[in-house]
């Protein structure tokens, strides 16, 4: 498949507003997104039914537990609620979907402990396999995302600074680090499961940071960093930098969401990546120096010129705003949301907080014929922009 696809996307997606035809169309592939809400199933909702997509035209299923937003209502999805991690539930809806062709697995919950993530992340993955793959005929591929901590090691690690990484640049295919991680859970059953299926096929990708847009994202650094530029605004104080100098100054990497989508529909269709694991990163390099100005700039504030010392975690500076997102959200209007949802202060200080360049390598994914990538800096200011004009923040 050529690449020129990726830079089509824009004017896909102006052609297909106000377009209903495409809902009438025989589909030629059928996809199910799980997590279809989240940071990159919204973008797999909005890229998966554009009439250019490779591979389709699609129909899409999209699966979360809340009723459907607002901001998500436009896509062209049969929107099903189920709650993944109930057995029952999973069998009852999503087992009448004889039709699906291509599973795309992006979703995770958080349970604060690794061996509790291998297992509630490994249940709510085994219960959506088991409910389609004996059901749907026709299923060709299963995607699942993973991301980067696969050579980082937990957040719990991380947090606790006993993680071991491996050596960056990570390369796709470096062993295993010898820690539980609900990733390896993951790619196990993974395994396991189409391994049931002749002829089925599957991809794993391994994201860094994603820049994209969902307020029901349980790691959605833009969202956060325009929150914390909110309340600072709001209260007349400065844009200070929560992070570590290392963080502030080294080179550090990103992955868009709809560069990741991309990135799934090829390994989806595209014969030649089938059974394999991709990093999926945006193949430049920042500073997250460079960022906060740009991030300044977006809600017209002063960026500090200099890396200033002892400043307090994310977490700290934002502990009991609550109240005062409240009042921002009804000044200005705002779509409802709470803090404790888009503000994921924890997220941010891991993030920002690192002492080293932790960056992939995008080598395989090349000589396997993708080569789509993102400019991080437009990337960073294009969905600062959208949560803008989705009125989340003001
Ligand atoms: N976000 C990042 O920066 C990042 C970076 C690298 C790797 N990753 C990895 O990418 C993978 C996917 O994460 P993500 O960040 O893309 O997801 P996400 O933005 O947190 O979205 C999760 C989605 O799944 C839905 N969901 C959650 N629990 C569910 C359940 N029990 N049943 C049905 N739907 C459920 C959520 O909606 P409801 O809550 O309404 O159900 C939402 O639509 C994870 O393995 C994560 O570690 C993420």
């Amino acid at each position: 498949m050529s690449w020129w696809w990726a830079g089509a996307i824009g004017a896909a997606k102006k052609k297909l507003d106000g377009d209903e035809s495409h809902s009438k169309e025989k589909h030629e592939s059928v996809g199910l997104v799980i997590g279809v809400t989240g940071i990159v199933g919204n973008s797999l909702a909005e890229i998966l039914p554009l009439p250019d997509t490779p591979g389709g035209p699609w129909k899409v299923y999209g699966v979360a537990r809340r009723p459907r937003p607002s901001w998500n209502a436009d896509h062209p999805v049969e929107y099903i609620q189920c709650d993944v991690s109930d057995a029952q539930d999973t069998l009852a809806k999503l087992s009448p979907l004889t039709d699906v062709t291509h599973i795309f697995y992006v979703t995770w919950a958080d349970r604060g402990n690794e061996s509790a993530n291998c297992e509630i992340n490994g249940a709510m993955f085994h219960n959506v396999l088991r409910a389609v793959i004996p059901n749907a005929p026709n299923l060709q591929h299963i995607c699942l995302q993973t991301g980067t901590k696969h050579y980082l090691g937990a957040f719990e690690d991380l947090i606790s600074g006993t993680a071991r990484p491996h050596d960056p640049p990570f390369d796709d295919d470096l062993p295993r680090l010898p820690t539980p991680n609900f990733y390896y859970t993951l790619e196990d059953i993974l395994l396991e499961e189409v391994e049931k299926k002749d002829s089925l096929t599957w991809s794993v990708l391994r994201p860094g940071v994603i820049f994209g847009f969902s307020p029901f994202s349980l790691m959605n650094i833009i969202g956060t960093l325009c929150v914390y530029a909110a309340i600072c605004k709001h209260e007349g104080k400065p844009l200070r930098f929560p992070g570590t100098r290392s963080a502030w100054d080294l080179y550090a990497e990103a992955s868009d969401a709809d560069l990741i989508a991309e990135h799934h529909i090829w390994a989806s269709v595209d014969p030649y990546a089938k059974n394999e694991a991709f990093n999926c990163v945006n193949g430049d390099v920042f500073k997250w120096k460079h960022l906060w100005k740009a991030l300044a700039e977006q809600f017209g504030m002063d960026c500090p010129s200099e890396y200033e010392e002892g400043v307090p975690s994310f977490a700290e500076l934002m502990k009991g705003k609550g109240p005062v997102w409240d009042e921002i959200v009804k000044e200005h209007e705002l779509l409802p949301t709470k803090l404790e949802d888009v503000g994921l202060w924890w997220f941010a200080d891991v993030t920002l907080r690192v002492q080293e360049s932790f960056l992939s390598s995008m080598n395989k994914s090349k000589e396997h014929g993708f080569v789509g990538f993102r400019n991080s800096t437009k990337s960073f200011v294009s969905w600062i922009d959208k949560m803008k004009a989705f009125k989340l923040v003001p």
